[in-house]
């Protein structure tokens, strides 16, 4: 019964988080978190063996320091992220977390990093949180989908993509742009706002995926052909290699892609939205909640493209603060308890990572 205290870490791929949250009677009330990302700029990828030491490295003393500095307080719930992910680096996550369970004597909840991200916006309860029935545009570096969830427990996949996800495209074209770092798809967002853009031919549009003929109807998207075309752009301007062009022109060209690949994703939710509500499933004289998140659901374009989204029912958008966005312990803190509150108290003390996690 609460108040009750939550200790929560993710580790699927290379941030070691964990936070601290107290699970007040009026509403969850996050304490503390912290952080520490590995720094893989330099690889251009993250290499797992190196996840896995750097998780190995962080996560005991992350955890150690923020119970210190909080007044060593009683654990009640311990949660963890089982998958999907890198396998090593959800071990290594998993495993301090039933050590921890073990030592205090309370249940883990091992919970779907996926499940984290779409219902971190019910943490923030001020009086606007989704409410089930609601959608969510899942936008990350391995998933993309829309997906309607009718309790912690019933998500439908409407949307899924047939190739590779967003946040994977994003971060392969950035790279082709000359960008660098570890957060590629924020530096192609930062990167296209600020400075000058030169003049580029109008029809340097990146094809629509799946709009022809049968397609046109599929509920899919696809992105891997934004990432093998980056390449060959230059080769349109009978030019040199992209990452060599001047700035103003990869600006124009990551600009034209972004509004692109967005425009594909407010187009096919559409399709969904109007497929939904011709089917019954929602009311057209109701809105409905719909949650943005994932890590590119901090990118400013997709925010203003989904704003301005062709809906047959009106939607009422939620997107997670930006830190709450990219890979973070509070989203699995949060859909921890949801679980727990939900009576899902099987133990977490035998699981096994699931790298792949439907
Ligand atoms: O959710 P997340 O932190 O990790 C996964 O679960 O994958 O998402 C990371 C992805 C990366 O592809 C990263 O480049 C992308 O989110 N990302 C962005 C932005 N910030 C992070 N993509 C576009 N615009 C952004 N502002
Ligand atoms: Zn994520």
């Amino acid at each position: 019964s609460r108040p009750y205290n939550v200790l929560a870490m993710e580790s699927s791929c290379d941030d070691s988080a964990v936070c601290l949250i107290d699970r007040l009677e009026s509403g969850p009330k996050l304490v503390d978190h912290r952080k520490s990302t590995l720094n893989s700029a330099k690889e251009g990828g993250i290499i797992p063996i190196d996840a896995l030491a750097h998780h190995l490295q962080q996560l005991a003393p992350l955890v150690q320091s923020m119970l210190e500095e909080n007044g060593r307080p009683k654990i009640d719930l311990v949660c963890a992220t089982q998958g999907p992910g890198m396998f090593s680096s959800l071990a290594a996550g998993l495993q301090v977390a039933k050590g921890l369970a073990v030592a205090y004597n309370v249940p883990l909840i091992p919970v779907h990093h996926m499940l984290g991200h779409l219902l971190t916006p019910r943490f923030f309860t001020n009086g606007q949180s989704p409410t089930y029935p609601f959608l969510s545009l899942l936008v990350s570096g391995g998933h993309t989908m829309l997906v309607l969830s009718a309790s912690v427990t019933s998500h439908r996949v409407l949307v899924d993509t047939i190739d590779i996800a967003v946040g994977n495209a994003v971060d392969k074209c950035a790279r082709s742009l000359g960008l660098v770092g570890n957060m590629l798809g924020k530096e192609l967002d930062e990167f296209c706002r600020t400075g000058d853009v030169a003049q580029i031919p109008d029809d340097l549009n990146f094809p629509l995926p799946l709009e022809k003929r049968a397609a046109a109807s599929s509920l899919a998207f696809s992105f891997a052909h934004y990432a093998s075309i980056m390449p060959r752009v230059s080769k349109k301007f009978a030019l040199d290699p992209l990452e060599e062009q001047p700035e103003e022109i990869r600006r124009a060209i990551g600009k034209r892609l972004q509004a692109d690949i967005f425009h594909h994703i407010s187009r096919k939710t559409t399709r969904a939205l109007n497929q939904l509500v011709e089917d019954g499933v929602i009311p057209k004289t109701q809105s409905i909640d719909f949650v943005c998140a994932g890590g590119v659901a901090a990118n400013s374009v997709l925010r203003s493209t989904l704003e301005t989204l062709k809906s047959p029912v009106p939607l009422k958008l939620h997107f997670p603060h930006l830190e709450w966005c990219t890979d973070n312990a509070l989203m699995i803190g949060w859909a921890g308890i949801e679980m727990y509150e939900a009576g899902i108290k099987n133990s977490g003390m035998a699981a096994v990572p699931l790298a792949k996690w439907p």
